[in-house]
């Protein structure tokens, strides 16, 4: 599978360049340029299923959960061709069919984001099948939200070994929904579920990440009625049906935050080409309580220490609060701050298994699976606050270590061009996931690395 020329595996992975052999002890300094957000341009292409027209889509990156949606959207008989610049997808939903089971499974455990392929199936075809999920083990990963909201639209679900099978017998409807966590995925699939349901939709508790509100914009381009609300609540009036869009995705908050830290961690200095101030706000402040430094321009921000690094407290949480994604990076360069660090992770229950490989680096981490604090839980439902401290500043050293997920995999990466000495990482595949361009950039960037594998 290619996408805009590189050699990806229906797996996700990359065929070549799986272990890394990395000299570290130096600073990574230079600029990085980051493209449309992972976690929009994923759905942005889900919602084009749902035009009847072609939809151009820009700033695509060239990560290989790009590529397995595009494969998906292809076994679905969208056609996907180079846009009409370079990075910009066309997709064109005009001859939108059934696909046949062994195509679909061929993508089993390969991404999240086919359980979005839900709504938008179910309107075209009345019907989908969605194959076992993949994506980052990051804790249990349920689709429980996702499935409630889709019954309420109407639909008949059935679980089968293989994956899901839905059918709308009677087609979809508007719903009241109220999310018991505002959970991103979840409120993606409502959005691109009710945009066609006959009725209105109104969502209570839903995610209003940056990338939902540019998924909703992509929608509104589309012909789609929805409002915003206060106290996360969204409605959605169905239309009968949708055209094309032409957009250019928000840049990566999650990528420019990665190199940031990265920059923090060696001592160095990156300018994120493409970054932009108002979606890192709660990150830019971490930033200076760390002792981090940045200047905010037209083109990108720019970053680096400002002096010594010093201990922070900081807990995950919705937007617009400090997002889960963000911890893994920082906590690299929470191995160099001066005092205690505290970090609390309360959106998924088991994100700090990273950190074994930063203590055999040398880093003085312990991670509390119940957390620090008895009482209360923001999720009462389960048990999902941990706590990761940190004492530092701690010198890293080279290690053999193997990617775990996507952050927790950048984050070793960093954490071996921040140690002395020579390190291995193996399984770099899963961070082409997520990272576009991510040898090359490190390359720019004067890491010190061979690919041995
Ligand atoms: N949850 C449920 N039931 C559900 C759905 C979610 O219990 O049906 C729980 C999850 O287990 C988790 C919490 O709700 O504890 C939040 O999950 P959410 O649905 O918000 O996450 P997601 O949509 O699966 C997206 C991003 C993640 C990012 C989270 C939080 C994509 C493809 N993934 O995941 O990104 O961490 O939102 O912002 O958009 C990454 O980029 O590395 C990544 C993991």
């Amino acid at each position: 599978m290619t996408l805009l020329g590189e050699t990806i595996s229906t797996n996700g992975a990359k065929q070549e360049g799986e272990i890394l052999s990395i000299r570290g002890g130096q600073p990574l300094s230079g600029t990085v340029e980051v493209k449309g957000a992972k976690n929009l341009v994923t759905k942005a292409m889900v919602a084009a299923l749902l035009g009847e027209e072609p939809s151009v889509l820009r700033d695509v990156p060239d990560i290989s959960d790009v590529a397995v949606v595009r494969s998906l959207l292809e076994v679905h008989g969208v056609r996907v061709d180079e846009g009409p610049e370079r990075g910009s997808l066309r997709l064109d939903p005009q001859d939108v069919e059934s696909a046949h089971f062994e195509e679909i499974d061929a993508h089993a455990g390969a991404s999240r984001i086919p359980i979005l392929f839900c709504g938008p199936l179910l309107h075209r075809l009345g019907q989908a099948f969605i194959p076992d999920l993949g994506g980052c083990r990051i804790g249990d990963r349920p689709i429980d939200f996702h499935l409630d909201a889709l019954r309420k639209f109407g639909a008949v679900v059935e679980k089968q070994p293989s994956g899901i099978r839905l059918s709308a017998p009677r087609g979809l409807h508007g719903a009241n929904i109220h999310l018991p966590y505002p959970s991103v995925g979840a409120t993606e699939q409502v959005l691109l579920t009710a945009v066609r349901a006959a009725g209105t939709t109104e969502l209570r508790n839903a995610a209003i990440e940056p990338e939902i509100m540019d998924l909703i914009a992509v929608l509104q381009k589309m012909g789609a009625i929805i409002s915003y609300e206060p106290n996360r609540v969204i409605l959605i009036e169905g239309v009968d049906s949708l055209r094309g869009y032409d957009h250019r995705a928000i840049f990566d908050r999650n990528e420019a935050a990665s190199w940031a830290a990265a920059a923090l961690a060696t001592d160095g200095e990156i300018f994120v080409g493409g970054a932009k101030q108002q979606e890192m706000l709660t990150f830019l402040n971490v930033v200076r309580k760390v002792g981090g430094d940045f200047d905010i321009r037209e083109d990108g921000i720019l970053f680096r220490r400002g002096g010594e690094l010093r201990g922070v407290t900081v807990e995950t949480d919705v937007h617009p609060g400090f997002m889960t994604d963000w911890q893994q990076p920082l906590i690299v360069a929470l191995t160099q701050a001066h005092g205690r660090s505290v970090v609390h992770e309360t959106v998924y229950e088991n994100r700090f298994g990273f950190t074994q490989a930063l203590v055999k680096m040398g880093a003085q981490i312990s991670v509390y699976p119940n957390g620090l604090q008895e009482g209360p839980r923001r999720v009462p439902r389960r048990s999902l606050e941990q706590a990761a401290v940190i004492d530092g500043p701690t010198p890293l050293h080279g290690a053999d270590i193997t990617v775990p997920d996507l952050r927790g995999g950048y984050s070793h990466v960093i954490a071996a061009l921040t140690a002395e000495g020579e390190s291995v990482v193996r399984n770099i595949g899963i961070i082409r996931r997520g990272y576009a361009d991510f040898l090359d950039k490190l390359s720019a960037l004067g890491a010190d690395f061979d690919v041995i594998g």
